[in-house]
């Protein structure tokens, strides 16, 4: 299938799952689940670079998994900064610009460090936004935002009537990257699980039954597809967005 080119979306978030099952399948540890998914996130990054997407973000590890086996957190960080390490030269070599979001200050200094360098490294690139969630959960970043505009109240740098979306959306982590359009979703569950909740607003949402260690980049085509076959209304009707469109 060729990469569709019309009507891409800007910006796609990814809710990676699947990786205990596809391993749970196959006889083997659940860490080698993470490990082929960590094989498809560097397909799908690359697949999104050359496709033209402006950002991809992805859901790597949430708030709530630090209560997963004390192993396999440990396992996964030990993943993350392999990751870190061994693709600095393929982000840096396709002006990809690395972000996170998440309380990142949680992670172990051998995962932070690495993280930080590469932010710093590819703070000028263009190409595309590499956003890593990483201790990331949706209603966290919500109430830090909540924070953020409640302290420049009380310092009198705006006023109360000045709380609004776009202020908002402005303290949260993912200011700076295109509105949200896309999220998709492997391995057939249909929710969010605290992943971009405000952002997600008008996103288009892609479920797929295909688990994350096999989602490469024929299954993101196929999200691309039926992405680009959907009528966004942004609440208004038909008639409008048609009338909006021919303009
Ligand atoms: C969900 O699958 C996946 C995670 C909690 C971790 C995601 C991590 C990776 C894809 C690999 C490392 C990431 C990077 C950026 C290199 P699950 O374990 O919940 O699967 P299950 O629901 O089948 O048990």
């Amino acid at each position: 299938m060729q990469s569709p080119e019309k009507d891409l979306p800007r910006h796609v978030a990814i809710i990676m799952d699947g990786n205990g099952r596809w391993a749970k399948r196959r006889g083997l540890p659940r860490i080698e689940g993470h490990r082929r998914g960590a094989d498809s996130v560097r397909d799908i990054t690359r697949a999104s670079r050359e496709i033209g997407l402006q950002a991809l973000t992805l859901y790597a590890f949430s708030s709530q998994n630090w209560d997963r086996p004390v192993e396999e957190v440990r396992l996964l960080m030990a993943l993350l900064r392999d990751y870190l390490v061994d693709e600095r030269a393929e982000i840096l070599d396709n002006n990809i610009r690395l972000t996170s979001i998440g309380e990142v200050s949680r992670l172990p200094d051998f995962v932070r460090e690495p993280l930080d360098e590469l932010k710093a490294a590819s703070a000028g690139n263009t190409g595309m936004t590499l956003t890593l969630a990483l201790s990331y959960g949706g209603r966290e970043a919500i109430i830090d935002a909540t924070k953020r505009l409640i302290e420049r109240v009380q310092t009198g740098e705006i006023r109360i009537q000045d709380v609004n979306a776009l202020s908002f959306g402005e303290a949260l982590s993912t200011n700076g990257l295109p509105p949200l359009d896309l999220v998709i979703r492997t391995s057939g569950e249909q929710r969010l699980s605290n992943f971009l909740l405000w952002e997600v607003a008008y996103a288009e949402l892609h479920f797929t039954d295909t688990l994350w260690p096999d989602f490469r980049r024929a299954e993101l085509f196929e999200a691309l597809a039926t992405y680009q076959g959907r009528e966004r209304r942004f609440g208004l009707t038909s008639e409008q967005i048609r009338l909006i469109a021919s303009k």
